[in-house]
């Protein structure tokens, strides 16, 4: 069983950076909300999130416009850093590696949240997203994250950071956010032992849960690890569900399961407790009823 508790959790970085769109990709459920058209945020906007049904964010998107950020390392200083569980720092990769502006603000804000953290919350943990990737060519990538990131970590000395590549465009978006709200969630190790006994008990090859209204991926277990399994297909998932998702609701309809088989393996997405839905790839699908109650009887160790 997991207490209920409540993390504040801050976003953010420079105006157009793009924290209104992963927060709205990630966590609406409207789907009428669109991400090419947002308007900037304006001061700090509070969302209280649920998740898993006893994880409760309270997200502070910090408008980025530069009278916002002065705002927020003067007056409002200590109003916005105390009580931080977790800074998150959207940097536009494209604009830190191609403008000197962008870049001199990024440098200047970023080292005043981290002064500010360090002074006011100084357990909370910083994660860097790089995002808007996909405008870096593949090319410029590498040179672009270890610059970006070696910038960063010299202006944040001893502070530790957690850095990753993120684009609304693909499932980069859910790994990142998937890291960030296990990090959050109390117990994910106890999933894991259970997932780890469930999937030898229910012969599949591997497993995974999803939360249920994010589709984020909490925990994944594989009965043999292949090292040249493709590391983000599960994201993929996470990203194809939830696009489904809002797609039903704009037919106003919504989805409970889905099965795929063929002759050589069945992937089964069933509802599993109140705040979670599995994926289970099995390889034999002539066991898809036996697989289905064994999984209902393994609800009660999870919920
Ligand atoms: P403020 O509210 O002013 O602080 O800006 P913000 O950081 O919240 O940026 P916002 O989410 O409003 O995004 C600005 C623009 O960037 C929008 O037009 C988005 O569609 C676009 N955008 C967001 N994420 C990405 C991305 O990963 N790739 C690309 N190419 N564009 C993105």
């Amino acid at each position: 069983k997991i207490d209920k508790t409540k993390h504040k959790v801050l976003l953010m970085g420079r105006s157009g950076s793009g924290k209104t769109s992963m927060r709205t990709i990630i966590f609406a459920d409207n789907p009428n909300v669109g991400v090419r058209k947002m308007t900037p945020t304006k001061e700090a906007e509070q969302v209280h999130l649920e998740f898993m049904g006893n994880l409760y964010l309270n997200l502070w998107d910090c408008g980025g416009q530069s009278a916002f950020m002065n705002q927020y390392f003067s007056s409002q200083n200590e109003q916005i850093f105390r009580n931080v569980a977790v800074l998150i720092y959207v940097v536009d990769a494209k604009a830190i590696s191609t403008d000197k502006k962008s870049e001199e603000e990024d440098r200047t804000w970023f080292e005043m949240c981290i002064k500010s953290l360090k002074q006011h919350s100084p357990s909370a943990k910083t994660f860097v997203l790089l995002h808007k990737m996909d405008l870096v060519s593949n090319f410029e990538q590498p040179n672009v994250v270890r610059g970006t990131v070696d910038m960063l970590q010299e202006l944040a000395g001893d502070h530790e950071l957690t850095c990753f590549q993120s684009s609304i465009w693909d499932e980069s978006l859910y790994q990142a956010w998937s890291r960030i709200c296990t990090y959050l969630l109390p117990g994910v190790e106890v999933y894991r032992e259970s997932l780890n006994s469930l999937i030898h008990a229910i012969g599949a090859r591997e497993v995974v849960l999803f939360e249920s209204r994010t589709f984020l991926t909490l925990v994944r277990e594989s009965r043999e690890a292949d090292p040249a399994e493709d590391q983000q297909r599960f994201e993929r998932v996470s990203t194809i569900l939830k696009h489904f998702k809002i797609t039903c609701l704009k037919m106003q309809t919504s989805f409970r399961e889905m099965q795929i088989c063929n002759s050589e393996f069945s992937a089964f997405l069933w509802p599993f407790t109140t705040s979670t839905v599995a994926l289970i790839i099995h390889d034999r699908p002539d066991e898809v009823e036996m697989v289905q109650a064994n999984l209902q009887l393994a609800r009660g160790h999870f919920a």
